[in-house]
């Protein structure tokens, strides 16, 4: 068995994408997931925020792990989005919803079907969810993405649990702190009114303090090498 294959939600842009660069291992094969085309990589098209794209991403994990003679098989879930930026209640009821599906239940279900995939081959196999410190903190303009990387949180203490009692699938949740990425552009250009601490997230910038995605990417990766408990959520920061 030689190389890694490897499945990244999220690659067309910031953290996804530099994940996708900082790859270690010679020989890997990746496919990228979301809605544009990153350049020059294998690509599986998909809107997330719609569950009749999920089956295409399922039948991806199945027939590419049933052919395959990787030793090393990943997924990292990177998809994720802050829009719509603004209060419960306010916001636009399709975009709202379009959060939830995305930023909610798209991760326990792809988790889900990424399990099934990769149950019963031998190569070592990790499941890479990409949380949010906003899990755990208040954030008002962020009901639902907060809400999101919770669920990610304790779907991932859950699943770690069975995957330690059967299954063997390493999984775990990171929180990279703040990044210097589009999303974070984005907050910056929100109104105040829709998302109160945004002055917050302005200082950061302004002080120099938003993490490099590289160096954060390579932090991730790094995780895989070290013998954490099945079911960790992690978060960069503390381990600074
Ligand atoms: N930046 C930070 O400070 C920070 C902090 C904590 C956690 N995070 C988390 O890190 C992850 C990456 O965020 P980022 O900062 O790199 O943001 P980003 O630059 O906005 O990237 C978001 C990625 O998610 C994909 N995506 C968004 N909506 C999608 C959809 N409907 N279907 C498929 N893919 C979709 C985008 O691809 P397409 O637009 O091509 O579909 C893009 O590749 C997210 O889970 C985010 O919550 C970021």
């Amino acid at each position: 068995m030689a190389g890694s294959l490897i499945w990244i939600s999220g690659a067309s842009s910031g953290l996804g994408q530099a994940l996708a660069a900082a790859i270690p291992w010679e020989g890997s094969r990746l496919i990228s997931i979301s809605r544009r085309a990153p350049d020059g990589m294998e690509h599986l098209e998909a809107d997330l925020s719609d569950p009749s794209s999920w089956p295409r991403v399922g039948a991806s994990f199945r027939e590419e792990i049933k052919e395959t003679d990787a030793d090393r098989v990943i997924f990292v879930h990177a998809a994720g989005t802050v829009e719509p930026m603004g209060f419960a209640g306010e916001v636009d009821d399709g975009a709202y919803l379009a959060n939830v599906v995305l930023n909610s239940a798209a991760p326990q279900v792809l988790g889900h079907l990424f399990l099934k995939a990769a149950q019963s081959i031998e190569a070592s196999r990790h499941l890479i969810m990409i949380t949010s410190g906003a899990a755990h903190s208040t954030y008002a303009g962020w009901s639902s993405y907060g809400a999101g990387k919770a669920a990610i949180d304790q779907w991932v203490r859950n699943v770690g649990a069975e995957q330690a009692l059967r299954g063997g699938v390493q999984v775990m949740a990171v929180a990279p702190g703040t990044v210097d990425t589009g999303m974070q552009a984005h907050l910056r250009d929100t109104d105040e009114a829709d998302f109160p601490k945004r002055q917050k997230f302005l200082d950061l910038h302004q002080a120099g303090k938003l993490s490099d995605p590289h160096e954060v990417a390579a932090k991730i990766w790094g995780l895989l090498d070290q013998d954490l408990d099945n079911g960790s959520v992690i978060d960069l920061r503390d381990l600074e």
